[in-house]
């Protein structure tokens, strides 16, 4: 190969195919894996899709652009775990399409600010941060108390996340209007939510009664799925069992998991 180099230098058109080549021969390398991604993310216990009414909270969170100031990932470093909690596992967002790790904290990371305050906390918070946090730069976001949750899509949504690879059933999909309701508490009967998603599904009135809808007719307000979405953020999975060395395991059914050294 050596011997041939000259002509590579001499021919502009030999070296730009030969670029082209040893590029594609790098790219391919790294970029098929993530093809099979499954096989990249550890599985890990405790992480389940997002109940219909997290999943409007997370739209929610995308339409007004809060992962412009808060990011959801917390990286291994010390000063990290000690101020926010354990590091965020890739396996924790496998459910989010698209992912809301963010690039920039005006705000502080929020991967595990599920359980870190009472509703309450949060209704008062997203009306005026600034009447909790007398520093506060965040906006204001009472009008969240206005306005319905828009549960009627959310079966052609649930659809959509389900061919991205999100494991949602039939009786999700199905349930889809049901389960959001009952996770507000806008409707008595919570039993069938709980049986597909897990019994650790929090079940209550999120936005506290505040909303001027109420709950008549049945109504759920936008404010009461953004804090369901946000007191599941970082609690799925229990970290007081959770064993990384475990984790890694092979998965048997898996011939491409590896084992870590
Ligand atoms: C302009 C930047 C900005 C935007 C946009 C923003 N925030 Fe914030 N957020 C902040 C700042 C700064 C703080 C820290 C001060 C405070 O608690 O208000 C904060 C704090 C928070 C906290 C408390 C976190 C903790 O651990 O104390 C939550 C929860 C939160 N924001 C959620 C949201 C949500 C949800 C949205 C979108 C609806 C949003 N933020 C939009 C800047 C922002």
């Amino acid at each position: 190969m050596l011997k041939h180099h000259g002509k590579f230098e001499r021919h502009s058109w030999l070296m730009l195919i030969g670029i082209v080549i040893m590029i594609s021969i790098g790219g391919f390398v790294e970029i098929v894996p993530l093809f099979r991604l499954e096989t990249t993310i550890e599985k890990v216990e405790g992480m389940r899709p997002y109940t219909p009414l997290e999943l409007v909270g997370y739209d929610v969170y995308i339409r007004e652009g809060c992962y412009n100031c808060h990011s959801q990932q917390i990286r291994p470093l010390r000063d990290e775990v000690e101020r926010y909690g354990h590091y965020s596992l890739a396996a924790e967002s496998m459910y989010d399409h698209p992912f809301q790790w963010g690039s920039k904290r005006t705000g502080p990371d929020l991967a595990r600010v599920g359980g870190k305050y009472s509703d309450e906390w949060h209704v008062a918070h997203f009306v005026d941060p600034k009447a909790v946090v007398p520093e506060s730069i965040m906006p204001q976001y009472a009008f969240l108390l206005d306005q319905p949750a828009d549960v009627r899509r959310l079966k052609n949504h649930m659809q959509a996340l389900r061919t991205a690879g999100v494991p949602y059933t039939d009786d999700m999909i199905k349930n889809a209007k049901a389960d959001a309701l009952a996770q507000a508490a806008a409707t008595p009967d919570a039993s069938g939510l709980t049986q597909r998603y897990g019994p650790k599904v929090l079940v209550r009135d999120f936005d506290t009664g505040a909303g001027a809808l109420g709950h008549v007719n049945g109504m759920v307000t936008e404010m009461d799925a953004l804090i369901a979405y946000m007191q599941r953020l970082g609690t799925l999975v229990d970290f007081s069992t959770y064993n990384p060395d475990v984790a890694t395991k092979p998965d048997t059914a898996n011939p491409n998991t590896k084992v870590a050294p």
